[in-house]
């Protein structure tokens, strides 16, 4: 058998996913109109002889309540929240609740950082692990030199993919192969977190990669796995923006049916790829996408045209508005004629507009590459700034 584990974090991380982390936690925010969590879940089904899904958090149980046992229903596979009382850490909180992992007595343990967007090659690294013979697998990409030290940087041996050297955001340079916070463990894992919290002062916090993975490289103990595919990490809403159309992408060969068409003549023209949840509203004269996500409730009308977006529950655009390169907040409101837009550079702090929840935008308003704070209302057109 084999259990997957999924490190979600709690409210006191995701700070730089504000003003959006305010009242949904980041796990939950959706890509694609699915919650970020739903895209590893979901990979995970991949796995055979898959017998459990835990999340492992901070965040409230009741946050994660609906969700896991929706998920649970849709998969056919038990997916359970575990709470921390407070945080252990990526190792630490996997230790904590070993004995639960455990209970099924599984061969292996998939581990999964909740904020990576990527195919998972799960059944792939299984495969892999398993002729390597090590304690643990590690999926790795190459990545640019420049962004590399945002990340844990590593070397292999090119010929056996062993883990030779691991150093975590390293100030200079190491390696442009980087770690993907996607990993397999054999049972073993568990002595290893312990003989390192046994070590320490702080028992209960142990990070998987500065204090399990730096000690451990080159140790005929961790193997690699290069992925070729598509990866980011999702820190920022731009780069959930970016992962919403990977995403929207991958559904495109796996689910398209989940993707909005434009056939039919009661029907908005779709360009690229859509998700619209089925309870919204669109106009048949409004535009929509590429690379757009409309969420529950939602009310889009006549003329409107939509770029680049993700739009949160129950948002109203109303007439002849456009939407480009933005995530508009629950509840928010964009008026007629107004336009509520950014260039979409997605590394840049106000490369896209963001409008926290119940912010209205007045008519024939322009906002553009600014963040808004919930419950604010833009009466005068607004660029580069941060409404507080
Ligand atoms: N449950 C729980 N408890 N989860 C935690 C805790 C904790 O105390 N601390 C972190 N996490 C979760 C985060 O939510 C995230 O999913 C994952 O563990 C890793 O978070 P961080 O430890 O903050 O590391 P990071 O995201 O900056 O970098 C890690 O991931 C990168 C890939 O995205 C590192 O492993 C890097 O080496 C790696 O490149």
């Amino acid at each position: 058998k084999v259990v997957a584990v999924i490190m979600v974090g709690g409210p006191t991380k995701g700070t730089r996913f504000r003003p959006l982390s305010f009242n949904t936690p980041k796990p939950l925010f959706p890509l694609a109109g699915q919650p970020m969590i739903h895209h590893p879940i979901s990979a995970c089904k991949k796995i055979p002889n898959l017998a459990q899904i835990f999340l492992i958090g901070f965040y409230e149980e009741r946050d994660f309540a609906l969700y896991v046992s929706s998920i649970s229903n849709e998969l056919k596979v038990p997916v359970r929240y575990l709470k921390e009382d407070k945080p252990h850490g990526s190792a630490g909180g996997l230790y904590y609740f070993r004995n639960l992992i455990m209970e099924e007595l599984p061969s292996h343990i998939f581990l999964l950082n909740c904020d990576v967007c990527c195919n998972f090659p799960l059944p792939e690294m299984l495969v892999a692990h398993r002729r390597y013979g090590g304690m643990g697998t590690l999926l790795v990409i190459k990545v640019s030199a420049e962004s590399a030290n945002q990340f844990g940087e590593l070397v292999a041996d090119p010929v056996t993919k062993e883990l030779l050297h691991y150093t975590e955001k390293p100030e200079t340079f190491v390696s442009d192969l980087i770690n993907c916070g996607v990993y397999v463990f054999t049972p073993e894992i568990f002595s290893a977190i312990q003989d390192v919290s046994l070590d320490r002062e702080d028992r209960d916090f142990v990070r998987l990669d500065q204090d399990i993975l730096s000690p451990l490289a080159g140790k005929k103990k961790l193997y690699t796995y290069e992925t070729m595919d598509f990866w980011e990490q999702i820190k920022t809403p731009a780069m959930s923006l970016k992962c919403s159309a990977l995403y929207l992408d991958q559904f495109r060969h796996t689910t398209a049916h989940l993707l909005a068409s434009g056939d039919g003549t009661k029907n908005a023209t779709i360009v690229g790829d859509v998700y619209i949840h089925p309870s919204a509203k669109v106009h048949s004269t409004a535009k929509i996408g590429p690379n757009v996500s409309i969420s529950a409730n939602v009310r889009v009308a006549a003329g409107a045209r939509l770029i680049s977006c993700i739009i949160l529950d129950d948002v109203e655009i109303k007439e002849n508005a456009v939407v480009m390169h933005a995530i508009v907040g629950w509840k928010s409101s964009i008026g007629k004629w107004s336009r509520v837009q950014a260039e979409g550079d997605y590394n840049s702090k106000l490369g896209i507009t963001i409008l926290g929840e119940a912010v209205t935008v007045e008519d024939e308003i322009v906002v553009i590459n600014s963040i808004v704070l919930p419950n604010k209302t833009l009466n005068v057109s607004v660029q580069e700034e941060i409404i507080l």
